[in-house]
């Protein structure tokens, strides 16, 4: 459970995010759409711990978030792998850190990455991988250590639309499997509603959340064939019309 209370941080005189509060259940998940740059992967960094709030705090579990830690796990933007280090080293780092041994760190790896469609690229580097490819790496890293909460920075940005439809589905899989809580940062108002139990939106300098969004068909594989996803994509896309 992730419960965010009044979070807000300036850089310099610039106030980027005011009073951001929410909750996320134990088995949900949160998208975030936002226009770019109001905030939302300063959103993600205050909640991984990576940067600190000038107000307001981050639970998990009712823990304060005081800095990065391995029950935290973050997809950045860029997905974030060590161009130095192999496809497997990547993927079992979080298990390094957590000190387990390395015939089981390069096993679970193995397994993960296989969970995610890739084998047989143990000893690859990211440079050598397409985009999807790397993405996948980097959501078996995020997943490998068995998180408490995952933090998606528009995970699937680069993609063509069907690598990344199949992406989304993948996630989902995974997630159902895992039910590990996550939040998700998305342009996508579709990416949103396939992969978001609640949707929030949020706008205005600086960003706050301005309105939030049930989900009922969440984790409905034809979630986007419904007329109840039509309607919530209509509302969404009023509402984003609207603030933006
Ligand atoms: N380290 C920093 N120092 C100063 N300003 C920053 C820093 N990081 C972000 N900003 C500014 O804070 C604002 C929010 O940035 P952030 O990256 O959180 O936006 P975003 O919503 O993720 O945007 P995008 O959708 O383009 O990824 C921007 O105006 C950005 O220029
Ligand atoms: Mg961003």
């Amino acid at each position: 459970m992730l419960t965010a209370e009044s979070l807000g941080k300036s850089y310099g005189d610039e106030c980027v995010l005011s009073d951001v509060s929410f909750t996320l259940g134990g088995e949900e998940s949160l998208a975030i759409v936002g226009p770019s740059g109001c905030g939302k992967t300063t959103l993600l960094y205050l909640l991984s711990g990576l940067v600190r709030p000038d107000r307001g705090r981050a639970l998990v579990n009712g823990v304060p978030v005081a800095g990065p830690s391995p029950d935290i796990s973050i997809i950045l933007q860029d997905y974030g792998l060590l161009p130095w280090r192999t496809v497997l080293d990547n993927v079992a780092l979080g298990l390094k850190v957590r000190g387990v041994g390395r015939r089981e760190r390069s096993e679970r790896a193995r397994q993960q990455l296989a969970e995610l469609g890739i084998t047989g690229r143990d000893a690859d580097y990211p440079a050598n991988l397409s985009g999807g490819e790397q993405q996948r790496v980097a959501i078996a890293r995020a997943f490998v250590t068995r998180p408490r909460l995952m933090l998606l920075d528009e995970p699937f940005s680069s993609l063509d639309a069907l690598t990344r439809e199949r992406l989304q589905f993948t996630l989902l899989d995974v997630w159902k499997r895992r039910k590990v809580p996550f939040v998700l940062v998305t342009h996508s108002l579709e990416e949103a509603v396939v992969l978001g139990k609640r949707i929030m939106v949020m706008s205005g300098r600086p960003a706050r959340p301005v309105k939030v969004f049930d989900n009922p068909g969440f984790g409905n594989e034809c979630i986007l064939d419904t007329e109840e996803c039509f309607d919530l994509l209509r509302q969404l896309r009023r509402t984003v019309e609207e603030v933006w």
